[in-house]
């Protein structure tokens, strides 16, 4: 034996890290803890960065909506997660705990049941919110209206007040989860690196040290993850059912014979020709077009003023939906959807002329119809002043109207009398033309 071989055989071998003799946790468990745990902190940070941003500039308001659907999203992706973690956690027990004395194992304890209460309460207190909630839907990843069933569905006061009780719960719930965060943290540490037991590696093994396997291979993956699957699938199919069309669509309008008017007909020149709208969002006023229509109409202009006889005339405008432009790229992709003006069911929007039109003065008239919107028709009166140059027709109208009356962001009604938080009510339609007599 050379002399280094006796040395090497006389010296104390180094005691194992205190971590071999612990067993950790399932590799299911530590995936789901550390998942969980970095999203709740994720979401409490975004939540209150929204919080500021909610009440910034236009620019910062457009990213709060956008920011707002990640969060509701990664938020629901957690409350589905911890109920699998839960699922999990009750067929799979964890490994014996470190010797500790008794009111740290029950204190340990009760952080721990707390947490998973909260990993609940905390998303769902969230998605409760956001459904009763009057504003935009809650896509989940930009992919399916998934509010809560029922919810939406229940008179406006119901709704306010499970809004901001939810609300109330889902501002406060972080601090309480933040405490207990100091207490868990500050007592893993304290295990590591005081009681030196090695218990971080049950939860985070490799990283601090090694372990004995956990107690287990893991058993009910299907079950835990598959109620979550489950649970996730019936909010979805509840929520499209609730959305199902309740209207019948445009069809029998279209097969309707148009009123025969012999009054000359009138081309529309698109290039001076355009149809606006005025709109209120956050007390801001911005104004949107919708650039594609096409006008059928006749009119004769030279009638006598009658205030109690239309004139000869017919006007029927069709409006593709899907053209609709505010100037925002964020309220167009929004506007389009189901609560707004649903255009994969409702395609097109047309006023068509039913009562007549009224030469008022030799300047002054009034269309009286109905615009057809989301397969309802609604009498609009269109006040209008045309002036004529030769052969050329040009005409000023605008409108005033209550969206809500028209079942269009319907569910954004936040009061009774029919104002809006994030959208007003009231929508100024503008209409200017300039068509050739034919
Ligand atoms: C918001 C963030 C967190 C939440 C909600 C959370 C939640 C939990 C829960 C519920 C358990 C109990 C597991 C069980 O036995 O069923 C647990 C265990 C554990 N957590 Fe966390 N945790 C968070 C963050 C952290 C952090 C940052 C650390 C690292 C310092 C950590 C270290 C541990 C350890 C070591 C255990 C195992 C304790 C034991 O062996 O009894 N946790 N955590
Ligand atoms: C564990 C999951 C979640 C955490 C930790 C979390 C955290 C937060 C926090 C800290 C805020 C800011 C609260 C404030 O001070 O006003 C917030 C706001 C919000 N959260 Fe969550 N959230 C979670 C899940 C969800 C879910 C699932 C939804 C909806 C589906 C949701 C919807 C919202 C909404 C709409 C707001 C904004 C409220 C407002 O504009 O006043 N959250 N969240």
């Amino acid at each position: 034996m050379t002399d280094a071989a006796t040395q090497a055989a006389a010296a104390p071998a180094a005691p194992p890290p205190a971590s071999a003799s612990q067993q950790r946790y399932t590799a299911v468990a530590i995936a789901l803890h550390w998942i969980i745990a970095f999203s709740i902190l994720g979401l409490i940070a975004v939540g209150w960065t929204m919080e500021t941003l909610q009440h910034g500039d236009l620019e910062a308001r457009a990213q709060y909506q956008s920011i707002v659907q990640l969060h509701k999203s990664f938020g629901i992706t957690v409350l589905l997660l911890s109920v699998a973690r839960i699922a999990w956690r009750l067929m799979n027990p964890p490994p014996p705990e470190p010797a500790m004395p008794g009111w740290q194992a029950f204190a340990a304890n009760a952080v721990h049941i707390l947490f998973y209460v909260l990993m609940i309460v905390m998303p769902l207190s969230g998605w409760i919110m956001a459904s009763a909630s009057p504003a935009f839907e809650t896509r989940y990843f930009g992919l399916v209206d998934i509010r809560l069933p029922v919810l939406p569905t229940l008179p406006m006061e119901s709704r306010e007040g499970i809004e901001n009780a939810a609300g109330t719960v889902h501002e406060f719930l972080p601090w309480v989860i933040l405490a207990l965060f100091v207490l868990h943290v500050g007592a893993a540490l304290k295990h590591q690196f005081v009681d030196r037991d090695g218990l971080l590696a049950r939860m985070a093994p490799g990283l601090f040290g090694r372990t004995a396997g956990p107690p287990g291979a893991g058993r009910g993956a299907t079950w835990a993850f598959g109620s979550a699957v489950v649970i996730f699938a019936a909010v979805v199919g509840a929520s499209m059912l609730a959305a199902s069309p309740t209207v019948a669509p445009a069809v029998a309008e279209e097969e309707q014979q148009p009123v025969l008017s012999k009054a000359p007909a009138w081309t529309v020149d698109p290039a001076k020709s355009s149809l606006a709208f005025k709109f209120g969002y956050m007390g801001t006023e911005y104004t949107g077009k919708f650039p594609e229509w096409t006008a059928q109409i006749q009119l004769d202009t030279d009638a006598a003023p009658n205030q109690q006889t239309p004139v000869d005339g017919y006007v029927r405008v069709a409006i593709p939906v899907a053209k609709i432009s505010t100037g925002q790229e964020y309220f167009d992709g929004n506007v389009v959807q189901g609560d707004w003006f649903d255009v994969p069911k409702f395609p097109e929007a047309v006023f068509e002329v039913k009562g007549g039109v009224y030469k008022l003065s030799p300047t002054d008239y009034e269309a009286t119809g109905v615009l057809h919107l989301k397969g309802v028709d609604h009498p609009v009166r269109l006040p209008f002043k045309l002036t004529l140059d030769g052969t050329t027709a040009t005409m000023h109208g605008e409108v005033t109207l209550a969206r809500m009356d028209l079942g269009i962001g319907k569910s954004t009604a936040t009061a009774g009398e029919g104002d809006a938080e994030w959208v007003r009510n009231e929508v100024q339609v503008i209409v200017d033309v300039v068509a050739t007599r034919q």
